[in-house]
C-alpha cells in the first residue's frame, strides 16, 4: 500500500485524484463522469433508520442487548463452534433477526439510483435484511458477504432443509435437525457465522474494488474480516467516501479519502444534492413507500416517427451543422455530402435489422425480483403488511 493504513492522512496532504478532500470535489468528480465504476460497501448502519438495530452501537446495538441469553460473549450467538455446543441462544433470537416488512431507507435507494445511472459496479453488503433488493438493486449487483436467510441447511452434511419447516422451528424457538436420519446434524439458516467460510461469490468478486474508480463505504464498523479489508483493495489514488457516524477502518488514511461522519441518510442526501440528483433520489425512495407499486424506471416513450421524418430530421441537423461552419471549403462540402448519404444508408439499414427501441425497454424491468414480489422470493412465509 505504500502507506500506513492505520493513520489518518494530514489535512494538508494534497489529494492525487480529487481537487480537494471535500464532498463538493467528490461530487464534481462524479458529475464530470470520472466515476463510472462505483463499488459500495455497507453494514447494519444503513438499516437502523428502518428500525433494525445494528450490532455494535453501545446502547441500541444487538450485542448490548443479549444479557438474557447468558452468552460467554455477545458474538457467541453467531459463532459456529458455540452453536455446535449450544444452538438454543441463536434460535431464541432468530425470530427477532428475521426480516420483517421493513421499508428500505433512502440510503438503500441511493444505491439503487447509482445502479439506475449505470454507475454501480457492485454492492458488497454484510446485511442479511435484504433491503437492498427490496429497494430494487438487482441480485447480480449484490454480494451478500454474510449470507442471508434465503436458504437453510445442515451444518454437517449441508443437506437442505425445507423453508416451511424452518419457519415453524423459528416460530417455536426449537432447534431443527437434519432430515437425513443418518446425519441428524444441526440445521441453521445460511447466514455466515464466525468460523464459517464466506460465500464463494465474495471470493470471486473480492478484487473488484481494484477496478473501481470510486468506493463508498456506509454504515459499518468494518470490524469483521475479511469484509473489513475490502476498501484497502481499491487503488491508492481511487477516491473513497465514508458515510458513517464514526471513523472506521483505514478510511481517512489516504489523500483521496473523504469522510462524512454523520447519519447515512443525511449523508447520501447531501451527496445527491451536490450531484444535482436530490429530486431523483427522493423520487426513487418514494417508490419504496408502503402502498406504492414498484415501478421500474421507464424510458419516456417518444411518439413514433416515420422514416421520412427521421431522414428529414437528420438532414436538418446536418444542415444546421453546415451553416455553423461557414468557412468550409469545397473539399469539406463534398465530404459532408458523402457523409449524409452514408448516414441515410445506415438509418435505412438499421430500420430493417433492429427491433424497436420500445420493444427493448419493455423487457428491461423484468429482471429485478423486487419489482414483482417484494421480499417474498426470499422469505415466502413473510406476509407483506397490507399496504397503507
Ligand atoms: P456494526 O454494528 O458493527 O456497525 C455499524 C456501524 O454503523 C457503526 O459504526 C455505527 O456507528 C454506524 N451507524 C449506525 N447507525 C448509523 C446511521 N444511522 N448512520 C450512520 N452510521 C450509523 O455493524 P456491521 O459493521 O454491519 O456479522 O457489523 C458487521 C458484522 O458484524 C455483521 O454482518 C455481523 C456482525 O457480527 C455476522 O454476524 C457474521
Amino acid at each position: 500500500m505504500g502507506q500506513d493504513e492505520s493513520r489518518m492522512v494530514d489535512d494538508d496532504t494534497p489529494p492525487k485524484t480529487l481537487d480537494s478532500r471535500s464532498l463538493e470535489s467528490l461530487a464534481k468528480y462524479i458529475k464530470d463522469g470520472r466515476a463510472k465504476r462505483i463499488v459500495v460497501m455497507t453494514g447494519a448502519g444503513i438499516s437502523t433508520s428502518a428500525g433494525i438495530p445494528d450490532f455494535r452501537s453501545p446502547d441500541t446495538g444487538l450485542y448490548a442487548n443479549l444479557q438474557r441469553l447468558n452468552l460467554p460473549y455477545a458474538e457467541a450467538v453467531f459463532d459456529i463452534d458455540y452453536f455446535r455446543k449450544n444452538p438454543d441462544p441463536f434460535y431464541a433470537l432468530a425470530q427477532e433477526l428475521y426480516p420483517g416488512s421493513y421499508r428500505p431507507t433512502i440510503t438503500h435507494s441511493f444505491i439503487k439510483l447509482l445502479h439506475d445511472k449505470g454507475l454501480l459496479l457492485k454492492l458488497f453488503t454484510q446485511n442479511i435484511d435484504c433491503l437492498e433488493r427490496e429497494a430494487g438493486v438487482p441480485d447480480d449487483k449484490i454480494i451478500e458477504a454474510h449470507g442471508s436467510f434465503a436458504k437453510q441447511s445442515c451444518i454437517e452434511c449441508k443437506y437442505p432443509y425445507p423453508k416451511d419447516q424452518m419457519q415453524q422451528a423459528i416460530k417455536d424457538k426449537s432447534v431443527p435437525r437434519c432430515l437425513n436420519s443418518e446425519c441428524n446434524g444441526l440445521v441453521k439458516p445460511e447466514i455466515v457465522f464466525f468460523g464459517e467460510q464466506l460465500p464463494e461469490s465474495f471470493f470471486r468478486n473480492r478484487f473488484l474494488p481494484e477496478d473501481s474508480d470510486l468506493c463508498i463505504v456506509m454504515g459499518t464498523s468494518l470490524s469483521v474480516q475479511p469484509f473489513a479489508s475490502l476498501p484497502q483493495a481499491c487503488g491508492e489514488s481511487t477516491p473513497r467516501l465514508l458515510i458513517n457516524s464514526e471513523q472506521v477502518g483505514s478510511l481517512g488514511s489516504r489523500a483521496d479519502d473523504v469522510l462524512l461522519l454523520e447519519d447515512c441518510d443525511a449523508g447520501v442526501r447531501k451527496l445527491a444534492e451536490a450531484c444535482g440528483w436530490l429530486e431523483e433520489l427522493e423520487n426513487t425512495w418514494s417508490e419504496t413507500a408502503p402502498g406504492q407499486p414498484r415501478i421500474e424506471k421507464k424510458k419516456v416513450e417518444e411518439p413514433k416517427k416515420t422514416r421520412d421524418e427521421k431522414l428529414a430530421e437528420e438532414v436538418d441537423k446536418l444542415t444546421e451543422e453546415v451553416e455553423k461552419s461557414l468557412k468550409l471549403h469545397q473539399e469539406q462540402h463534398e465530404w459532408l455530402a458523402n457523409h449524409v448519404d452514408n448516414k441515410f444508408a445506415r438509418i435505412q439499414e438499421n430500420e430493417e435489422t433492429t427491433p424497436s427501441v420500445n420493444a427493448l425497454h419493455t423487457g428491461s424491468g423484468s429482471t429485478s425480483k423486487s419489482s414483482s414480489g417484494g421480499l417474498q422470493h426470499v422469505f415466502p412465509w413473510i406476509e407483506k403488511k397490507p399496504t397503507l
